[in-house]
């Protein structure tokens, strides 16, 4: 068996094309390292291996699993041939993965829900419940896997939320049939067969930095593609580059650097557009959403940015999309001009004079939605619930830091806060404080030990390792609120979000 920390070096760089050109086929792999122990009917299919449908991180678990477990021996381009063609010929379709790709977009997401309680006690207490429904299987793979998980676990009947409840009982009364009928193994999709070249504009936003606009260059070089993206910020420019893939339907996965830092890319590409989200290879709470379109693509608006105008100011507002023209038409109370189209992206200069509340100004034929404010009515912190999580200290595992926004917002038609009808405005530079949670936490002074919040709204979470100061000589793990305060007027407008800083993740699969 070859050495875990070798194993989790080839898992990163699997899906993301690190690895040179491809000498074997995937077909191959299977043949040579798969046949050994999975039998191939005689209608072509490969035991268990035809009886699942997964994402490609899905796919790099399984491999990861057959050779860490199983001692099956990959080098880097065998294994990186096996996880594309499995997920080009067993892959789910961009529409199967809606609503959980966060999971695979490494978005921090502190708690990750079920479609009922059962069903995320079960299966959603040890990893993500998305890790279940990125996959589809045949009735019987599925009663295969919930085996699988007893026989390589054990002890899972004697962990919280087992040991109270008969796991096993519920597991094959109730949650074998749940999953037969909702991820039934269906249909494959076939593999991405057009060519993504092109030069397409983009628009998103890091939390804790701000929105940008820039530019996304795709150039196919063979199976793979060269990549360039800059993000112009308000603040100044960044430009990556580096190599990606389409996996599948859709799935882009990619690896960039600007010479210091390594980013990834996770994107779905559909109709001409990329929708994902990049981050730090080393820090994925770091990074940032975005959409990208050719200019050539049908019309439409990314973002505007910043979608607010504050009244009776003027706010420079840069428009990114594709079929923008320089044809304003203004609502009443709103004035302005088009500065410059240029590249995918309208820079206007817009002053509201008139109420509070939604302006939609047109451009060419394109609705841009704003909203005019004065001041936003409330504040409220993104996320409501973190964790961080401490590290470094000389140990392997770094520090997993937490991001917070403050979100403004306006009350709406019925003037009341946080119900349907309130509007949001947008992010809003805010002065950042933690403190402690609860009298436990005042006992240990967590806030005094558990880390600290910059003017950006990012906690960093102190070292691992016991800490003599502390009772028990215990670790600088915390329970905290954060509170943010916004100034725009006279009043100070404050919010709290929850944050626990918790300890390290010892085991950081692909999909969580
Ligand atoms: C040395 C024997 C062995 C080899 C070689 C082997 N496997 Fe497996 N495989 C197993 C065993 C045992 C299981 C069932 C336990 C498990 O899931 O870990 C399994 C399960 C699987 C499953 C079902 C797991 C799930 O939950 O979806 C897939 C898919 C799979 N293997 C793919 C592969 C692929 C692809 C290869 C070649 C790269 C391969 N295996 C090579 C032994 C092997
Ligand atoms: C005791 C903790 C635990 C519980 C409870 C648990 N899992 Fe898992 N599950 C794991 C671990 C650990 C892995 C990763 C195995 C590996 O590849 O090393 C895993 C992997 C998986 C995978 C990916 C397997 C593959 O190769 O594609 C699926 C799907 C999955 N679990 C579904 C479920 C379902 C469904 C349930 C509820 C019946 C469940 N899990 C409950 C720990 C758990």
């Amino acid at each position: 068996m070859k050495p875990l920390t070798r194993i989790a070096l080839v898992s990163a760089t699997a899906l993301a094309a690190a690895v040179p050109a491809l000498a074997v086929t995937g077909e191959e792999v299977l043949q040579n390292a798969c046949a050994a122990c999975h039998v191939k009917h005689e209608d072509g299919s490969w035991e268990r291996i035809d009886a699942a449908r997964k994402t490609p991180e899905g796919w790099d678990m399984t491999v990861t699993r057959m050779m860490r477990n199983h001692g099956v021996a990959l080098e880097p381009e065998e294994r990186s041939a096996i996880v594309r063609y499995l997920s080009d010929t067993r892959g789910l379709s961009l529409a199967e993965t809606e609503g959980r790709r966060y999971i695979l977009e490494r978005e921090p997401v502190a708690f990750d829900e079920g479609p009922d309680v059962q069903m995320t006690q079960t299966c959603g207490r040890c990893h993500s419940y998305a890790r279940v429904a990125l996959q589809r299987r045949t009735a019987e793979d599925w009663t295969h896997l919930v085996n699988f998980h007893l026989g390589q676990f054990p002890t899972l009947e004697y962990q919280a939320l087992a040991r109270d409840r008969d796991w096993w009982g519920i597991a094959q009364a109730e949650i074998m049939p749940f999953l037969a009928k909702t991820y039934p193994l269906g249909e494959p999709v076939g593999p991405f067969a057009g060519d993504a070249s092109g030069r397409y504009v983009l628009a998103g936003r890091q939390p804790g930095r701000g929105d940008y606009t820039g530019a996304l260059v795709v150039t196919r070089a063979g199976e793979d593609y060269q990549v360039t993206m800059q993000l112009d910020f308000a603040d100044g420019s960044e430009s990556y580059s580096g190599s990606g893939r389409i996996l599948g339907e859709g799935e882009w996965r990619a690896t960039l650097t600007d010479g210091k830092t390594q980013i990834r890319q996770v994107f779905a590409f559909r109709d001409g557009r990329f929708d994902g989200r990049w981050y730090h290879a080393d820090s994925d709470v770091i990074g940032g959403r975005l959409a990208a379109v050719r200019p050539d693509a049908a019309p439409q608006v990314l973002a505007a940015q910043p979608a607010r105008l504050k009244i009776g100011a003027p706010t420079e507002i840069r428009v990114a999309g594709a079929g923008l023209s320089d044809a304003l038409t203004l609502p009443e109370g709103v004035t302005g001009r088009v500065q410059s189209v240029k590249d995918g992206v309208a820079v206007l200069e817009l002053t509201a004079a008139g109420a509070a509340g939604p302006v939609s100004v047109q451009l060419g034929g394109q609705a841009v939605e704003l909203v005019a404010y004065d001041r936003p009515d409330r504040i409220s912190i993104s996320p409501e619930m973190a964790m961080a999580r401490i590290g470094g200290n000389g140990g392997p595992i770094p520090k997993a830091p937490a991001q917070f926004e403050a979100l403004g917002w306006l009350d709406g038609a019925d003037g009341k806060p946080a119900t349907e009808d309130d509007i949001p405005l947008g992010a809003f530079p805010a002065a950042w404080a933690v403190d402690n949670f609860d009298e436990e936490a005042i006992a240990m002074q967590d806030a005094k030990y558990s880390g600290s919040i910059d003017d950006t709204g990012l906690f960093m979470p102190a070292d691992a390792g016991p800490n003599p100061e502390r009772p028990r000589q215990t670790n600088n793990a915390g329970n905290l609120k954060v509170i943010a305060t916004v100034t725009e007027g006279d009043q100070p407008l404050s919010a709290e979000a929850h944050l626990y800083a918790t300890v390290q993740r010892f085991v950081d699969a692909p999909i969580r």
